[in-house]
């Protein structure tokens, strides 16, 4: 019997250290300040209760309006509601502006900024200036200096809509950390494509590698981009792209012909891009397996998209591809996260363990046996072995 209760406080200490250690896999939850603008685009939801990424867009888009005003986004890296308070006599300052709004949480706001269809987007160290229709993300580490930055730009730039966010709240969110080291890294120029039905965004620039050469770097579109077709199983969507490529004694056209194709109905299929060079076809790129997302969700899967043909040896990558038809803005996304993510893993993990326990609990008491002989005193004494 000892040992059984042993072994129970040991499930329990365990349970509990489990319960106390799943928390910390949260996901890049954090708080998003925006101020500045002439609309303000109010909120109806509990302060207290997180926001979904879609809420947030619809609220940014009210306070941009038709026009496109600056934006400044500044990112502090490790960003939590404590910082708030703690840094709360200088960010009262901000709270002066009309239409500021605090929404206390929304999961990886940046993506949210980072898709707004402004064409002209970029990453600064040094801030100097935010032109109209201009998207500025710029990383502080000193929120005490945010007013004041906002202050200066602000006098050049009347028309500026401004707002203060993270990547991640915690030191222990790996995912957030990646997503911070993206933002110091150079190559930094997002990669925008909005055609009349589809919307094509990558976070940098697409990359062409060519049998063993080094990667080279295609640079935005050269021309405008076209497409023909409607998108169906009979007359696949041809998006084409143009691009500058080649070295400085060979330069070429490189022409990627991308094919959205409707193989099952409600969904959207990406397998194909035909590649020219100087308008003379050259190979089909495939993708296995093929991108495919729902009608009315944006594709957002994999950190690395490739293309290939290994006969030619022929590979075009893009950097966390995300697409949808038919809209201007993207939408929920299709993350191809299944049904078991670590969430859910722990959350079966628990649940399993306390079944376990609580099943142990009642084979324990299904076990206990009342007595089913009595002493009588007239009779022989009841003589127990001594060998159990
Ligand atoms: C973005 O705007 C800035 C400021 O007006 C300008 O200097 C820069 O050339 C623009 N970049 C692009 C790619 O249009
Ligand atoms: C970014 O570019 C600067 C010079 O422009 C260079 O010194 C620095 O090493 C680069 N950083 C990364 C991460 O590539
Ligand atoms: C690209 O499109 C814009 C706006 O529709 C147009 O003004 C411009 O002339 C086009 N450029 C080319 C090279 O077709
Ligand atoms: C440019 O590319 C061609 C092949 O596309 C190659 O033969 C040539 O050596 C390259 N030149 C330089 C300077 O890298
Ligand atoms: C790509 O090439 C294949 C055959 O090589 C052709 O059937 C298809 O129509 C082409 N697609 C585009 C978008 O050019
Ligand atoms: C590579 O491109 C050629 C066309 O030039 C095509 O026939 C072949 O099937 C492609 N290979 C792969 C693996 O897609
Ligand atoms: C997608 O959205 C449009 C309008 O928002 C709606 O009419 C359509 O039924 C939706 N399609 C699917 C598959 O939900
Ligand atoms: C890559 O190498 C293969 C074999 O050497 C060759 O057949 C092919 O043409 C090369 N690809 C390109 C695009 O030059």
């Amino acid at each position: 019997m000892m040992n059984s209760q042993l072994f129970l406080k040991w499930i329990i200490g365990f349970v509990l250290v489990i319960s106390i250690v799943v928390p910390n896999f949260a996901d890049d939850v954090v708080p998003v300040l925006i101020w500045g603008g002439t609309n303000s685009g109010k909120l109806n939801s509990n302060p207290f209760e997180k926001i979904s990424q879609t809420d947030l867009k619809d609220v940014v888009e009210k306070k941009l309006g038709e026009s496109q005003p600056a934006v400044l986004v500044f990112v502090k890296t490790n960003f939590c509601t404590e910082d708030l308070t703690q840094h709360s006599k200088s960010l009262a300052r901000l709270k002066q502006y009309k239409s500021f709004e605090y929404i206390p949480a929304v999961d990886s706001p940046l993506t949210i900024f980072k898709t707004l269809p402004y064409t002209n987007q970029s990453m600064e160290e040094e801030l100097e200036s935010v032109s109209e229709g201009q998207l500025v993300i710029t990383e502080v580490t000193d929120l005490d200096s945010v007013a004041k930055t906002f202050d200066l730009i602000k006098k050049s730039t009347p028309h500026l809509v401004a707002a203060l966010t993270g990547n991640y709240c915690s030191y222990r969110s790996e995912r957030g950390k990646r997503a911070a080291e993206m933002v110091a890294s150079n190559n930094t120029d997002v990669f925008l494509i909005e055609t009349q039905r589809l919307l094509f965004y990558a976070d940098h620039t697409p990359t062409l590698k060519i049998n063993d050469s080094d990667p080279i770097d295609l640079g935005n579109v050269i021309t405008n981009v076209t497409e023909t077709g409607d998108a169906t199983a009979a007359s696949p969507l041809i998006v084409k792209m143009e691009f500058n490529a080649g070295n400085e004694s060979a330069q070429y056209k490189a022409t990627f012909d991308f094919e959205i194709n409707v193989e099952t109905t409600g969904y959207y299929t990406l397998r194909r891009v035909n590649m020219s060079r100087d308008d003379e076809f050259v190979a089909n790129l495939e993708i296995r397996p093929a991108i495919y997302w729902a009608n009315n969700f944006s594709y957002h899967c994999a950190q690395h998209t490739k293309f290939v043909n290994k006969t030619h040896g022929i590979t075009l990558s893009f950097e966390n591809l995300q697409l949808q038809m038919d809209t201007k803005i993207f939408g929920d996304t299709y993350d191809c996260v299944g049904f078991t993510s670590i969430p859910i893993w722990s959350a079966m993990f628990v649940t399993a363990i306390i079944t376990i326990i609580t099943l142990w609990g009642i084979l324990m008491i299904m076990d206990i046996r009342t007595m089913d002989r009595f002493d009588d005193p007239k009779g022989k004494t009841i003589t127990i072995s001594a060998t159990d």
